[in-house]
Parts: structure tokens; sequence; C-alpha cells
């Protein structure tokens, strides 16, 4: 069955006005559209857990900065759509920028200390952009649930805070990366990738592997971990290593000492497209 497609957040309202009164609980999977079998999964856990699926589409000027892929980002709405009812999407909302930022837009949620972590550096206001449209999608739509991949796992943390601090009613559900079988994350960066970048791509996924396994063979200090993983990184002339740290999965901060479950996260270079991934380890006894 095809979805119902909604322009503006006007009509999307008013139809879900009707959803929710018939006692439907409703699940939210936003996205940036060019969906791949990563937010299929995501669709999957929402139609599993809710009555109704609403899927946004909407490529969030505010997250990209003046010298990212905004323009090129990949738009692909029909495919898009077509995915969303393979999948059993009841409702898309996909609106024009107008829509969401039309007016003179002056209000930003920010999460202090967790936008600033990992990719906060190398992306300023990013975070800023993501937790502001993600607040907006959620006002709008009134979600009881909403679906966010792990591969953004530092996404997945702030919307958590967010939703925390600012007491929203709704609960977050996390869904494991998919990955390709050679171990790449599936993104919506990586039909970027040339030939060669994308036979290069999974080194960053391996590296992450590599830190994981010695975590789990007993290995408590960061530093030759992190040592092992560059090893690896650097084996791969083409790839340019961003950072890779090892975190604790609740405030994002690289620990001294591995002493309990962390989040090793890592970004790279492949040409033009950077890459993210990042994976849980937990200290073998
Ligand atoms: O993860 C994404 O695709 C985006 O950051 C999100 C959550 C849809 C906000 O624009």
């Amino acid at each position: 069955v095809e979805p119902l497609v909604f322009r503006t957040a006007v009509d999307l309202r008013r139809h879900l006005d009707t959803v929710r009164q018939s006692g439907m609980r409703i699940g939210l999977v936003p996205t940036m559209g060019a969906l791949h079998r990563g937010h299929a999964r995501l669709i999957q856990q929402a139609r599993e857990d809710c009555d109704a699926v609403a899927l946004s589409i909407f490529v969030n000027p505010l997250q990209f900065g003046p010298n990212e892929d905004y323009t090129r980002y990949p738009r692909t709405l029909a495919g898009d759509i077509a995915l969303s009812a393979d999948n059993g999407v009841d409702i898309v909302f996909a609106p024009e920028k107008q829509q969401m930022f039309g007016q003179r837009h002056l209000t930003f949620v920010e999460v202090n200390e967790l936008q600033d972590r990992l990719c906060g550096p190398f992306r300023p206001g990013h975070f800023r952009g993501v937790a502001t449209v993600v607040l907006k999608l959620f006002n709008i739509v009134e979600p009881q649930r909403a679906y966010f991949g792990e591969k953004d796992y530092q996404q997945l943390c702030i919307i958590r805070r967010m939703v925390a601090d600012l007491d929203l009613r709704l609960e977050i559900v996390p869904v494991a990366t998919v990955r390709e079988p050679d171990g790449l994350a599936v993104s919506s960066r990586n039909a970027y990738l040339s030939p060669e970048e994308r036979g290069a791509a999974p080194t960053l996924f391996h590296a992450l592997e590599t830190a994981r396994s010695l975590i789990e063979a007993g290995e408590t200090r960061p530093a030759p971990i992190l040592k092992a993983a560059d090893d690896i990184l650097e084996k791969q002339p083409i790839l340019r290593k961003e950072y890779i740290e090892i975190v604790d999965p609740a405030d994002l901060r690289p620990v001294d000492v591995v002493d309990c479950t962390v989040r090793i996260a890592a970004a790279a270079w492949l040409g033009k497209t950077r890459l993210i991934d990042n994976v849980e380890a937990a200290l073998g006894d």
C-alpha cells in the first residue's frame, strides 16, 4: 500500500489528529531521505512496536556546515516513497525548506557538553541543527516513539538527553547499525565513494573491531588499544583519520581506563566523503 504523503505540517497534523483519536500509537522515523537498508531496519522496528508509522524526509539545512554536502546530498523522493511502501510506512512527511524554516527562525536547541564531543569540534553547529529539527519534528508529529540508528551514536545520545532534559513525552528507540557484508556501515554517504574509496572504506570498521577485540581480551589501557587501531587505519593510504576515541557510552568523555562497557567511535575521510562508525565494547574477564 502506498503511504499518504504530506508536504505541510498543517495537513499532516490534521491527519494525525484523526489517527490519534482512534487510539493508535504513532512511531516516527526521522530521515533525510536517500533511504537504504539501515532506514528499512528503523521502519521495521517501528512497524513492530506501533500502530501507525510516520517517516519524515527532510534534508535539514541547519545541520550542514558552509563547506559541507548540503547541495549535493542525494535527493531521491520517488525511490524513498517506494522503499517506504515496501516496508509498511503509513505516512510520509516531506516538507519543503520553506515549511520548516520559512519564517525568520530564531530558536535553537543546544545540548551542551554532548554536542562538543567526538564529531562536535569537526562539525561546529551540526548537533544544534539536528536537535532543533528533531524537536520540531517531534512537536509536529507527536509520536509515542521515535527511532534512531546507533550508527549516529552521538546523535542518539544527544536526542535522548534532549528528551530527558525537556520532559518530552516520547520514547527514543535505538536500532543496531546495519552493515554491508564487508563490515562497512550502511550510510547514504556511501553513494559518494569511488570504487577505490569503497574498497578502502571497511578499514574504518576493521580498526574499531581490532580495538574491540583487544578490550574483550582484557586490555584496559586506551593508549595501546588506540595505537593498534591507528596502525590498521594507517595501512590504508587513501583513508584520512579524523578521530578515534574510546568513550563513556553515556557522557561521551574519553575514558582513562576501560573498566566497564565503552563505545569506540571514529570518523575518517575518503576523498571528499566523511564516514563515521562506532562499536560497543565490554571488558572480557
Ligand atoms: O540522522 C539523520 O538522518 C538526521 O540527522 C535526522 C535525525 C533526520 C535529523 O535531520
